[in-house]
């Protein structure tokens, strides 16, 4: 994770120079949130994805990166006061803290215009076809039938009751979409055709839930210093989780069963899959 985190940094540091006129602090604000503290999770889950198909390293690195552009958009956006209003992010001031909400704004918009930028790019994959399918995939799991809906869901859920089934789609969308793209990436990376990834589509979705749970768990169980954010902002907001739901107990073993079927799905797998299963596991056994 230490490796990737410091290739997506050192990518950022590159793409993000800032320029030396009038723009200069909408860059330094995706700098701020672009560069340092991120797990990296979703890079590290592409390249795990990407090298069970002898995918270029580049390759993976690049549409990994991508997606966390959007994953850091998203963040930059859910800090702000409309939505979370939450003060810390990865250990330092929300954007919107650091500089100021239109800034924020501005520059959540920048990076998912980034993230599309570094997408269409031929040093992303030779092929112009596998880079169509990663910019449709990537719009797709952003907007209203990806992360931007599971958004709305999750404000709409501060004062609405959601049933489980409600609550499991607002998951899926809001934090599955990008998670379950970052494993089928490595795939269409790899060329394999979409009937040759359901092994993958099982793993993504369980992962993906399994992850959004441990984050609900966090927020009321974790150490705000090793998070790097602010916690018990759920329940103060009203808002339903899996947790306010099942309680803490049934949400952490049903977080832990979703592990174990998402390994199982891989079972077709030898050592190559190996990263992927420590991912899986680390998606519920982290602290932060
Ligand atoms: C936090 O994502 C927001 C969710 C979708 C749960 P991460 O836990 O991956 O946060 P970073 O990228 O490591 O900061
Ligand atoms: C955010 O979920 C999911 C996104 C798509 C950004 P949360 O609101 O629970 O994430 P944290 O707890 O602020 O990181
Ligand atoms: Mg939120
Ligand atoms: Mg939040
Ligand atoms: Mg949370």
């Amino acid at each position: 994770m230490r490796t990737m985190a410091d290739a997506i940094d050192r990518h950022f540091d590159t793409l993000l120079q800032v320029p030396d006129d009038v723009r200069a602090r909408l860059y330094q604000a995706m700098r701020h949130s672009a560069i340092g503290g991120g797990k990296r999770m979703r890079p590290l889950l592409v390249k795990a994805s990407a090298d069970l198909f002898g995918v270029a390293e580049l390759s993976a690195i690049r549409v990994g990166l991508a997606i966390e552009c959007i994953h850091v958009y998203s963040l930059v956006h859910d800090d702000l006061p409309a939505m979370d209003d939450d003060s810390m992010r990865r250990g330092k001031p929300s954007a919107h803290v650091a500089f100021d909400e239109a800034t924020a704004i501005l520059s959540g918009d920048c990076l998912h215009d980034l993230a599309f930028s570094v997408l269409v790019e031929e040093t992303t994959h030779s092929d112009p076809f596998v880079r169509c399918e990663l910019v449709k995939a990537l719009a797709q799991a952003s907007g209203p039938a990806g992360m931007a809906g599971g958004q709305m869901m999750d404000l709409i859920a501060e004062t609405q009751a959601f049933d489980l089934p409600t609550m499991t789609r607002m998951q899926q969308l809001k934090t599955g979409a990008l998670i379950g793209l970052c494993v089928e990436a490595g795939a269409i990376l790899g060329r394999i055709p979409y009937e040759g990834r359901t092994h993958l589509h099982g793993y993504a979705r369980d992962v993906g839930l399994a992850f959004q749970i441990a984050d609900d768990l966090l927020d009321i169980e974790g150490d705000p210093e090793r998070a790097g954010k602010t916690l018990g902002k759920d329940a103060v907001a009203g808002k339903a989780t899996f947790v306010s739901l099942m309680g803490v107990e049934r949400a952490r073993d049903q977080a832990a069963a979703l592990i174990d079927q998402a390994k199982a799905h891989l079972r077709g797998y030898g050592r190559e899959a190996d990263l992927l299963r420590a991912i899986a596991d680390f998606a519920i056994a982290r602290d932060r």
